[in-house]
């Protein structure tokens, strides 16, 4: 298989894997492209298919240089399939056939566990879009809007490059994998997406930005994982997706510094000190920073639970098998078989919380999910470093991972966002001070009125420090007219 850095555009799927000499690949996903396309007239942002939008498009995988800008109606994009080169002499970064070549096909000893894993990767792709698919409509600005449906149209490549794998690699069931894809439907009563946090509605903005922040970063670790795959396809899939994937996160953290950077800027315009202040804030139109503080709660927990649980026998299976790695594998000084080792493992022993030694093989899981804790904090510092700059006396911290947990050690468990057990009274009396609350939620929606001129803002969100591809502030990112 040819794979070029350039990107092939002359066939109705643009590619850089010499899509036109594989006949039978190219035919299955020009089958399932019309079915795509429906999904993404019927799911896809609401009200806005016609309008042509300032998009990046990838024309190349070379990091410099990959992608570029102009104006396209949405249904019209070029969803291709792009591979990261193949790197030669790549072995087998972990488990029992560590320094091994890599595989070009898939070992049928390993193929149900890896088909599982490219499908579960596959369903979060297009439950992103459907819950976003209603937010243009309220967009505070011409950027924002532009940037959700980059997000969107690269989600949408996301699922692309899934279904290249399981149409070129699983056969007859990866094609009936590929159009369960388009079936299940984010909080959908029948058929719902696979994990919870893809079944969540993102109802404002706010939510929105929590989103990119804090579960596109767990979709980066779990592509982290991934592109240390034996399985290469799957390494050089992901490993393009990841350079995607940033963009969605500086649009998240991003947009949470600029809510924070209005709000701190508003209150010292009217002379409010006290962050606590919720009524006089919110008399403002800004968003006060403890409600954005309880979003954040929320939206961290619910990424924590797409880890799975803290220990799990599926996860050793996987980085025996060679399929899935840790985070930064290829970087890590150790035998890469862990069979001996141990890792410490946080707990819930008799209503007390300890680090407990594990089988490092069983913790992968807690262990991806410590690194992704301590790549939220950069999120977290940025907006921190704002709050101080504006000079208000007030911190965003990210909760303890045990808190309002729905999935592994923690789950049922009372845990405060400071790391304290609670009892269940307990909980009922303070619950509210950690999540948002319906009223939280009603004053964050009504804020959500669609500013569209170009270059204006809602009166919640500051403008970016610049612009898309270095455009002027007054640029049309979307032509709403016309
Ligand atoms: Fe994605
Ligand atoms: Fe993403």
């Amino acid at each position: 298989m040819a794979t070029s850095i350039n990107v092939d555009y002359s066939t109705t799927i643009p590619n850089n894997i010499g899509l036109s000499e594989d006949r039978r690949v190219l035919k299955a996903l020009e089958r399932w492209h019309p079915g795509y396309l429906n999904w993404w007239n019927d799911m896809g942002p609401d009200g806005f298919q016609e309008k042509l939008v300032y998009l990046r498009t990838a024309v190349s995988v070379d990091l410099d240089g990959w992608a570029k800008f102009g104006y396209v109606r949405m249904p019209e994009y070029r969803w291709g399939i792009l591979l990261a080169p193949q790197e030669e002499g790549r072995t087998i970064p972990c488990g029992e056939q560590a320094g091994q070549p890599v595989w070009q096909e898939v070992p049928g000893e390993h193929r149900a566990i890896l088909r599982r894993l490219i499908v579960i990767q596959g369903d979060t792709e297009p439950a992103s879009v459907e819950q976003q698919r209603h937010l243009g409509k309220t967009a505070p600005s011409l950027y924002d809007m532009r940037n959700l449906f980059q997000v969107n149209v690269e989600e949408g490549r996301h699922l692309w490059a899934m279904v290249y794998l399981l149409q070129k690699y699983f056969g007859r069931d990866g094609r009936e994998e590929a159009e369960e894809l388009l079936r299940r439907q984010s909080g959908h009563e029948d058929h719902p997406r696979m994990l919870g946090a893809f079944n969540e509605a993102t109802p404002d903005w706010l939510s929105f930005f929590m989103f990119t922040t804090f579960t596109d970063r767990d979709g980066k670790m779990q592509l982290e994982s991934l592109a240390q795959s034996g399985f290469d396809p799957l390494s050089r899939t992901c490993r393009f997706m990841l350079t995607e994937d940033a963009h969605h996160m500086f649009v998240g953290a991003t947009g949470v510094q600029r809510v924070i950077k209005r709000t701190c800027a508003a209150m010292k315009d009217a002379g409010i000190e006290d962050p606590y202040d919720i009524d006089g804030i919110r008399k403002l139109g800004v968003i006060d920073l403890p409600t954005i503080q309880k979003k954040c709660n929320l939206h961290f927990s619910l990424s924590l639970d797409l880890f799975g649980s803290e220990l799990s026998t599926n996860a050793a299976n996987a980085f025996n098998a060679g399929i899935k790695g840790r985070y930064k594998e290829d970087r890590i000084e150790d035998d890469h078989q862990l069979v001996d080792d141990t890792y410490k493992v946080m707990r819930l022993i008799d209503s007390e919380i300890k680090l407990v030694d594990e089988p490092a093989l069983s913790a992968l899981n807690a262990r991806l999910r410590d690194d992704y804790v301590k790549d939220c904090d950069k999120g977290i510092t940025l907006w921190n470093n704002t709050i101080r700059k504006e000079g208000v006396d007030f911190q965003i911290t990210l909760p303890h991972v045990g808190f309002h947990r729905q999935i592994g050690e923690f789950v049922g468990a009372n845990i405060t966002p400071c790391g304290k057990v609670l009892s269940s009274d307990e909980w009922d009396g303070v619950k509210d001070d950690f999540l948002p609350t319906k009223a939280d939620g009603d004053f964050v929606a009504s804020l959500m009125k669609p500013c569209w001129e170009p270059g204006k803002y809602a009166n919640w969100i500051s403008p970016p420090k610049v612009g898309i591809d270095s455009k002027p502030g007054e640029f049309e990112y979307v032509k709403i007219e016309g």
